[in-house]
């Protein structure tokens, strides 16, 4: 199983599923027995009808287990899933179907006769109420349907949080009613460039793309019914080319831009002034009304020289008290910090060690996505063959190896949890996305839910990988990339780990 469980005690016999076992669903469970029968029905035939003849999987809600976690006990007579709260059942029933075969990660049946569940007693719950990963569709759209493709892939990891990263200088994905050229303008751009931006390569072909108001309903409700919280980042005041290129406006010194077409900071960034602040508060209003968890990002990061600090902090604290406003909470990445930042604001500490000790010992909520450990674009070999070779190798050993913990041990209740960030830059879609982002995120999902250091890691990291085929995902083969999976068109830039390290030493020794 991945993650593994916190306990697990194999029994004897096995637990027979076919199409006459019946589902008893426990108040409050609807939901979870819905999404369960849509899975397993068409994999497997087995629609587990409320009047199964057969013997029955029974969903229950226990009040005595912790949140999130749940005891799952399969013998031949019988499956009974208890969970603290339906999220518990849920994780729980993703577990139910790591002990079926592969197949049942299918949408039609390939094979007939039951599927036998092996007698078992698990016991389980979640290390961190954050587990989550960050997707850019800034800087390579992601079409809706692939993007609900990536929630069931976050949710058979046990995964919660898909942060979406949803403008940048390259894009603005996010539909804005009050500023509707946002998406018509500031939503595709005349070319983007082919590797990294030292090569100044560029494809001459235009790429877009953005959400309606529907697509985003629909991928909220659709990440809710499994147990994941979408946290949308509108990033501000910096990475806002694209906005500028809808409205000029906003930062009039620059003259008329277009939407950035290469990699690597902007220049550009909006003014900071009582205008544009009420721009950026009127675009966090919807926000607001189409997402309704408790985080929304503000960005924060890599902001231009024409924003000097002491607007900057001016701003994003006006920003973070208008979400206050709403009732929600800010999440912003760890530049926030730089000159204090405003007390309830989450920061989310992508430039290593020291920026998570002081996010966390000044007092704030943390959720660690250190670059070196975290970074999903980040090359996943020394082999110049990968596609596109870019940052410090970050194997997924390396990423197995990474304890949030460890980062901040004077506060360890200070931190939330961990995600790991795929900024596409390279990654131009989902089979690209695939690649890079599989299986490195089993290993995020296993330390995040619980714990790495297991030295049975990747025994089941192997036993996994046909779940990972079956669902469909062309994951990173262990030999490399197969050779439709290199880009020898896009060159990279590779990047030493000292070089890195000094680099994030300088960026942040003074906060
Ligand atoms: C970031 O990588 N700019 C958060």
């Amino acid at each position: 199983m991945l993650p593994v469980p916190r306990s697990v005690t194999w029994g004897a016999g096995e637990f027979e599923l076919d199409a006459a076992t019946g589902l008893s669903v426990g108040e409050g469970l609807d939901g979870v027995a819905h999404w369960l029968r849509g899975e397993l029905g068409p994999a497997l035939g087995c629609w587990l009808s409320p009047a199964g003849t057969g013997r029955t999987i029974a969903l229950a809600l226990d009040p005595g287990l912790p949140p999130s976690g749940y005891l799952l006990v399969v013998t031949r007579d019988g499956i009974t899933l208890l969970g603290g709260d339906p999220a518990g059942v849920f994780h729980g029933a993703q577990t139910l179907r790591q002990l079926l075969p592969p197949a049942s990660y299918r949408r039609a049946p390939v094979a007939d006769g039951p599927c036998r569940v092996p007698a078992v007693t698990v016991r389980d719950a979640p290390r961190y109420r954050w587990r989550g990963c960050m997707l850019d569709v800034a800087r390579h759209f992601m079409p809706r349907a692939d993007v609900l493709r990536f929630i069931d892939l976050l949710a058979a990891h046990k995964l919660n949080v898909l942060h979406l990263h949803l403008t940048d200088d390259q894009g603005w994905r996010f539909p804005v009613e009050r500023y509707p050229l946002l998406t018509e303008v500031g939503g595709w751009r005349a070319e983007s460039m082919v590797g990294s931006r030292q090569h100044a390569r560029t494809d001459g072909r235009p790429h877009g793309g953005h959400y309606t108001a529907d697509d985003i309903r629909e991928i909220v409700a659709y990440a809710a019914a499994r147990f994941v919280t979408v946290v949308p980042e509108i990033d501000l005041p910096g990475h806002t080319q694209a906005a500028v290129a809808a409205y000029p406006w906003l930062a009039p010194g620059h003259g008329p831009v277009g939407v950035r077409t290469g990699w690597g900071l902007s220049p550009v960034g909006i003014d900071l002034t009582e205008e544009t602040l009420a721009f950026c508060r009127d675009v966090l209003d919807e926000v607001c009304a189409l997402f309704p968890g408790e985080y929304i990002g503000i960005g924060g990061d890599e902001c231009p020289p024409g924003q000097p600090l002491a607007d900057r902090r001016r701003f994003v604290r006006a920003l973070v008290e208008h979400l206050a406003g709403h009732g929600r909470r800010a999440y912003a990445w760890d530049e926030i910090l730089e000159g204090g930042a405003p007390r309830g604001v989450i920061v989310a500490a992508w430039r290593g060690p020291g920026v998570t000790r002081a996010a966390a010992g000044a007092g704030h909520d943390v959720v660690a996505c250190p670059d070196l450990s975290t970074y999903l674009d980040y090359r996943q070999s020394e082999h110049p063959d990968e596609p596109v070779p870019v940052g410090t190798v970050l194997t997924v050993d390396d990423v197995y190896a990474f304890d949030p913990a460890a980062l901040a041990p004077d506060h360890p209740e200070r931190i939330l949890g961990a995600q790991c960030n795929v900024w596409t830059e390279h990654m131009p879609g989902t089979r690209a996305v695939d690649y890079m982002v599989f299986p490195r995120l089993c290993a995020l999902a296993e330390v995040v839910w619980s714990a790495g250091g297991r030295a049975d890691f990747r025994d089941r990291l192997a036993e996994h990988l046909p779940r990972l085929a079956a669902m469909g995902v062309e994951y990173r083969p262990e030999s490399g990339p197969l050779p439709w999976q290199r880009r020898p068109d896009a060159p990279g830039w590779p990047r030493a780990r000292a070089d890195r390290e000094s680099e994030l030493d300088a960026l942040t020794r003074g906060i």
